[in-house]
């Protein structure tokens, strides 16, 4: 868990809570809200949350999804997937308009970057925003993450973060 922020509400801390079913409501207003909607493929129903994002079925890599919190607030969302490999990639966004863009970003990220090193198989980490999406890629530059020597798809930019030595 990272240091609480320091904010003009005090002290506050990042959290990450599984998905629960009770969530599906409010993933679909975060993901039917333009902000967001502009960087992620809104979903056509609520069963198609709970689909994607609940009880993600068909799949064979290793798929987390989370609500993030701010103290006891949901702000947001974050998820990994892994397929077996030493790689782990991720994706997020803030759902609540009033957090976004207010440089909760990289913090949130480097949060979650503890939880997913701190599964033993791990080494790398990915993202592959879209090239236009310039304050995603600056949230995940700060957060440590650097563009990859690989570019393998032109739609996205890959950028990668590795484990820290011990
Ligand atoms: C991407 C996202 C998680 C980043 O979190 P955030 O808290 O909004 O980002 P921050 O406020 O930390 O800003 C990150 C950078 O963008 C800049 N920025 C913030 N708002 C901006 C704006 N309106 N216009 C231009 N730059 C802006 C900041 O200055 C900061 O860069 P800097 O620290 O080098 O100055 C969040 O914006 C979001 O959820 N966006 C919608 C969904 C999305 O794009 N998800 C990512 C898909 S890959």
């Amino acid at each position: 868990m990272s240091e609480p922020l320091q904010t003009e509400r005090g002290r506050l801390q990042i959290r990450f809570r599984p998905v629960a079913d009770a969530d599906c409501g409010l993933l679909y207003s975060w993901l039917c809200n333009p902000a967001v909607a502009k960087w992620w493929t809104p979903p056509a129903s609520r069963n198609e949350v709970v689909e994607k994002y609940v009880h993600r079925a068909g799949e064979n890599d290793d798929f987390r999804s989370y609500v993030i919190l701010l103290d006891a607030l949901p702000i947001g969302y974050i998820q990994s997937y892994e397929d077996g490999s030493e790689t782990v990639g991720i994706d997020l966004f803030i759902g609540e308009d009033a957090y976004r863009h207010q440089g909760l970003g990289a913090t949130i990220i480097r949060s979650f970057l503890e939880d997913v090193f701190g599964r033993p198989a791990i080494k790398r980490c990915i993202v592959d925003p879209s090239p236009e999406n310039t304050i995603a890629i600056s949230a995940y530059q700060k957060a440590g993450f650097r563009r990859s020597a690989q570019q393998p798809d032109p739609k996205t930019v890959l950028m990668e973060v590795e484990r820290e030595a011990e």
